[in-house]
């Protein structure tokens, strides 16, 4: 259902405060309102549903995930955190608990948009700043344009900040890997985070005629930004847990009959070690240096983000762990290689995340999937947690 709501017929493509966000928050919004929540949309576009305890002075437990997506994504990959957070209240048939509980529906993590990620948790740790709300699109919009366009006041982003005091954040996920399948396991126990970079680089020659131009009279920035796509991946071959992606390439003018004179690549690299990550990006971009000097090429660098590791909270960690093995489950513990907002929550709040096994560990894929029994299994255990904090703070 909510994976029809699309910029893109015929496929699940969801950017940051795009015109499908609005029929996602409508369908959610009734849904959260059913449950009795009260709903509103923040200064960053995040859907927020809360149920009060009847303590008014308590403590609130914030369960999410994000509701865009990759272009051609499928239908699970954050969307799923927000649609369990939503059930895990739904099953409490209006019992309060000794805390308040939230459910947020991100407006942003993946970055696809602006090419910076989570702008939806940023806002609620309160880490939105100029820089990042001058940021254009490639149509020319800023993040600031696009706040207000979606009705909003940016200059209010500060508003969009979550309680001082959060009793913490929970965050159930596919696990975007082939982990789970491989061990045959239906849940896992996140306890740290993946570092990422991400950045691009733009190559530039000069436009020629195909036809005309010899081989060694070319500037070629599409040859040279293939030598470089070629060196990413050797970099990340020849370095154990080192992962290097080049997702995205733009060429102009973009005709097979011409020489290219712009190549854009963009850059996403991960590692469990922020100095190995950064060391990485380092020897790529200064590789791509070589290549345009040897090439009479210009090239330029651009860095969009560098997210160090995070360690989840152990507090917490350990309790969705037990919450696991109260469920009836195996507990495993796992870093994850996908960023999650969880990653910036724990900036403000003790943060955990549960993961669900995602067939193929196939996901940002239409064929990404789930068994509809690890869902159960992922109630089951989001429901033991709520238990547990229930009884540690009741
Ligand atoms: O790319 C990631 O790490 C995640 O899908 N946002
Ligand atoms: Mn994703
Ligand atoms: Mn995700």
């Amino acid at each position: 259902m909510l994976a029809e709501y699309t910029e893109v017929a015929g496929e699940t493509t969801r950017t940051f405060l795009s015109a499908p966000t609005r029929a996602v928050h409508q369908y959610l919004r009734e849904w959260m309102e059913r449950t009795g929540m009260s709903v509103f949309v923040d200064v960053a576009g995040n859907l927020r549903g809360r149920y009060d305890s009847e303590n008014p002075v308590a403590r609130r437990l914030y369960i999410g995930s994000h509701i865009d997506t990759v272009p051609r994504a499928g239908a699970f990959d954050g969307v799923l955190g927000v649609v369990l957070a939503i059930a895990l209240i739904e099953n409490l048939e209006g019992r309060k608990l000794p805390f308040h509980i939230e459910a947020v529906a991100f407006s942003e993590e993946e970055g696809v948009r602006f090419r910076v990620p989570f702008i939806g948790s940023r806002a609620m740790i309160g880490d939105i700043g100029d820089d990042l709300l001058a940021t254009r699109d490639p149509d020319g919009i800023s993040v600031r344009e696009a706040i207000q366009a979606f009705g909003l006041d940016p200059s209010r982003i500060g508003e969009a900040q979550a309680d001082e005091n959060a009793l913490g954040y929970f965050e159930i996920h596919i696990e975007q890997g082939p982990v789970l399948e491989a061990l045959n396991l239906p849940l896992a126990v996140v306890d740290s985070i993946l570092g990422q970079s991400r950045a691009g680089v733009t190559f530039e020659g000069r436009a020629s005629h195909a036809g005309t131009t010899p081989m060694h009279l070319r500037r070629d920035a599409l040859a040279g930004a293939a030598e470089w796509i070629a060196a990413v991946e050797r970099e990340a071959q020849n370095i154990s847990g080192l992962v290097a992606t080049v997702g995205s390439l733009a060429v102009q003018p973009g005709a097979a009959n011409v020489i290219p004179e712009h190549a854009r690549a963009s850059l996403d690299v991960r590692h469990a070690s922020d100095l190995v990550r950064r060391q990485s990006v380092e020897r790529l971009l200064g590789c791509a240096g070589q290549i345009a000097a040897r090439r009479n090429l210009a090239a330029s660098m651009e860095h969009h983000l560098d997210q160090p590791c995070v360690a989840l909270d152990d507090a917490l960690v350990r309790m969705v762990e037990h919450a696991v093995e109260t469920s009836g489950h195996v507990v495993h513990r796992m870093s994850s290689g996908a960023g999650h907002d969880a990653m910036i929550m724990q900036r403000r709040m003790p943060a955990a995340m549960l993961f669900l096994r995602n067939p193929g560990g196939i996901s940002h894929n239409p064929d990404e999937t789930v068994l509809p029994e690890d869902v159960a299994a992922a109630l089951r255990a989001g429901a033991s947690l709520l238990r547990g904090l229930e009884n540690s703070h009741g």
